[in-house]
């Protein structure tokens, strides 16, 4: 949020007021966790009567209940379901269960590939291209490190190798099946087919981190497409914007944390299953349909087509990804290096100009095209001068 944030006192639809009262278009809506936008009314009404019969019990409860029949009646792979309050917890849980299931201890990770804020997946290559995983944040035991191993995302001939040379200790390969760092990258073709097989043939486990990815279909990333994983995390928008993380898949491994047969993973949380939650997220899911999808699809298309025209009619080198309703900005190979330095002003050149995120985007079904439109303006405008500048300069491509 460098250099300053704006302090949000409302939000409503597809916008922010500030504590200035500055009205502002919001493009990332909570870390993608907002599917309907702000506040939207069908979601304030279910945490409005929820919250007038139950705000807490430490028993299962029908809300909790209603969303995970929600969830597994969309993803097939889902046998069995625990909820957390966080994706942190639903990965951290995930990576247990795993552990556990398999007897095994190590895990590969790819570099750079963020499954929330716990110690043992905050690693990262040693190196580029190294499988050797060190914390990549102060306060990680170094030696965390020896559990976990790094391959590249994409690479499917490197993590297939590394599948293999380390099976016999291997319990499991956590992947975000649509990779989300700094920029939102789709798999390659035959990459989490060829994460499957190897997984597969050497009883590894393959764990998918849907913690964004669920938003891109119905049936979440795996549906999308069409491979389906041993278990996967949840999070975000199954909370209809209240904290929120579950994960889940196969009973047999599941079965490690229940707790009728002495668990063997431990699996405690205040307010795990919280009805609240369940309500807003059940809401948020209702409205997912196939039209709501229809809409996300068609909203995300206008607006990576009119990111693409905006860079092309500045002269700006830039990519733009987009699945579904989420869109990114991209470099590549013919982008100047001093672009990094523009990019770093971005966030508050759009600020100054009424629009709140930068980079990577998520756009709710409440957006429409004229919004559409005002945020690449926006986006034009904040970027003309720069991009003249970079033009002029006639810089080498970094
Ligand atoms: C892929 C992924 N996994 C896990 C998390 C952690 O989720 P939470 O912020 O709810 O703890 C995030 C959060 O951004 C995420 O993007």
């Amino acid at each position: 949020m460098h250099p300053y944030p704006a302090y949000v006192e409302k939000a409503t639809g597809t916008r922010l007021q500030d504590a200035d009262g500055n009205e502002l278009l919001d493009l990332i809506f909570n870390a993608t966790s907002l599917i309907h936008g702000h506040v939207h009314p069908a979601v304030t009404e279910a945490i409005r009567d929820q919250a007038g019969r139950s705000t807490a019990v430490l028993a299962p409860n029908a809300a909790q209940i209603a969303l995970a029949e929600q969830m597994c009646s969309r993803v097939a792979s889902l046998q069995r379901l625990r909820f957390t309050n966080s994706g942190t917890e639903a990965t951290m849980m995930m990576v247990k269960t795993a552990r556990a299931f398999t007897g095994r201890d190590l895990v590969l990770k790819m570099d750079g590939a963020y499954h929330g804020t716990f110690d043992g997946m905050e690693l990262n290559a040693a190196t580029p291209g190294s499988a050797q995983a060190v914390p990549y944040t102060g306060g990680v035991p170094a030696n965390l490190g020896d559990n976990v191993i790094i391959g590249r995302f994409n690479d499917t001939a490197g993590v297939t190798a590394l599948i293999e040379r380390y099976a016999d200790r291997l319990a499991a390969v956590i992947v975000t099946p649509m990779a989300s760092v700094a920029t939102w990258i789709p798999p390659e073709p035959g990459f989490l087919e060829g994460l499957r097989a190897a997984t597969t043939q050497r009883d590894v486990l393959l764990l998918f981190d849907e913690v964004i990815a669920f938003r891109v279909a119905l049936g979440g990333a795996q549906q999308r497409y069409g491979v389906t994983p041993d278990l996967t995390a949840y999070g975000k928008v199954i909370g209809g914007g209240l904290p929120v993380g579950a994960y889940g898949g196969r009973a047999d491994v599941m079965a490690v944390t229940d707790p009728a047969g002495g668990p063997r993973v431990a699996h405690a949380g205040t307010f795990n299953g919280n009805p609240v939650t369940a309500a807003a997220g059940l809401a948020t899911l209702r409205l997912l349909d196939a039209d709501a999808y229809a809409r996300l699809e068609q909203l995300g298309e206008r607006f990576a087509a009119a990111l693409r025209a905006a860079f092309t009619d500045l002269a700006l080198p830039l990519g733009v990804r987009q699945v579904g309703s989420l869109v990114s900005v991209a470099v590549t190979d013919r982008t100047p290096a001093l672009w990094d330095e523009v990019n770093a002003t971005m966030r508050l050149a759009l600020l100054n100009r009424g629009v709140c995120g930068w980079g990577v985007f998520a756009l709710p079904t409440v957006f429409d095209e004229a919004e559409i439109d005002e945020a690449v303006s926006a986006i034009h405008d904040a970027l003309r001068e720069p991009a003249a500048a970079l033009a002029g300069l006639e810089v080498p491509v970094g």
